[in-house]
């Protein structure tokens, strides 16, 4: 049965994006059959550059044209993986972006409809892993993903004015709806106090340290792919096994 695993935050440029697609690679590396959906349709990654470029997008879902599964592309033979890496992405184009930002309450209701279906047609049965990558807040594609999923991993900056956003999320929507849930610290510096600390009581997973390489080529290149020895890589290969651990994945 696969597994759905939403990534997100309160606040933006946490570096969910960057997480998400190094943590699907790292899968793929070690066996896993993945499908990553970058469902940020106002802020579009940039990694489709890097892999097939799709003839659809998942914009194309929400509209109603189309279902997942016309969406995703095989990415498999471009990162050289074990098991199958298939992904699917908003559309970029600046046309797009606008387009969903004037989009009214009666299309969100038709777009809920539409999103609900993803999950049966993406069970599919040589799929183990679901990664969603979605806008940071309340967006509402964000809560119906954190709905579907079976694991919310929540990306934070470490620094106490983002104490507050972070435990309203946990308390006010992960916890209310019962949700399984992990903290990740994300741009730590060394000797900034940390966040997930047991001094404000929330239970972190890890922490990933901040990394000029990681921000100076994160947006277009996959360092678990790229530079697996690179401390960013290590601590993402990391945090899939803690993840895998709390889902009982062998
Ligand atoms: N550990 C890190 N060290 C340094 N820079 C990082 C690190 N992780 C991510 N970044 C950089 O931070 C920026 C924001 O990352 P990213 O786009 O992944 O965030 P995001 O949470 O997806 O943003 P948004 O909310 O806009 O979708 C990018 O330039 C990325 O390369
Ligand atoms: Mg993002």
């Amino acid at each position: 049965m696969s597994k759905i695993i939403t990534i997100h935050s309160s606040k933006g440029g946490t570096g969910k994006t960057s997480i998400a697609f190094n943590l699907a690679c790292a899968y793929a590396i070690s066996g896993k059959n993945v499908c990553l959906l970058d469902m940020d349709m106002r802020t579009p990654s940039s990694f489709h550059n890097l892999f097939p470029r799709p003839k659809r997008w998942f914009n194309d879902v929400l509209n109603g044209k189309c279902g997942i599964n016309d969406i995703i592309v095989d990415a498999t033979d471009e990162i050289g993986s074990e098991g199958k890496l298939y992904v699917g992405y908003s559309n970029p184009d600046i046309g797009a972006i606008r387009d969903i930002s004037g989009k009214d309450r009666i299309w969100q209701a038709r777009a809920l409809k539409n999103l609900m279906t993803i999950r049966p047609e993406l069970i599919r049965s040589d799929i183990d892993m679901i990664l969603l990558d979605t806008p940071p807040g309340t967006d509402f594609i964000s809560m119906n993903s954190i709905v579907a999923s079976d694991y919310v991993l929540m990306v934070v900056k470490p620094g106490k004015c983002n104490l507050n956003c972070m435990k309203q999320m946990i308390d006010g929507v992960y916890s209310s709806l019962g949700k399984n849930y992990g903290v990740v610290e994300n741009m730590y510096h060394k000797g900034q106090l940390s966040l997930c600390g047991s001094e404000v009581g929330i239970p972190s997973i890890m922490s990933i340290p901040c990394s000029c390489d990681v921000s100076v080529n994160g947006n277009c290149e996959v360092f678990t792919l790229t530079r697996t020895q690179h401390m960013f890589s290590t601590s993402i290969f990391d945090l899939m096994d803690k993840i895998s651990d709390v889902l009982e994945i062998p």
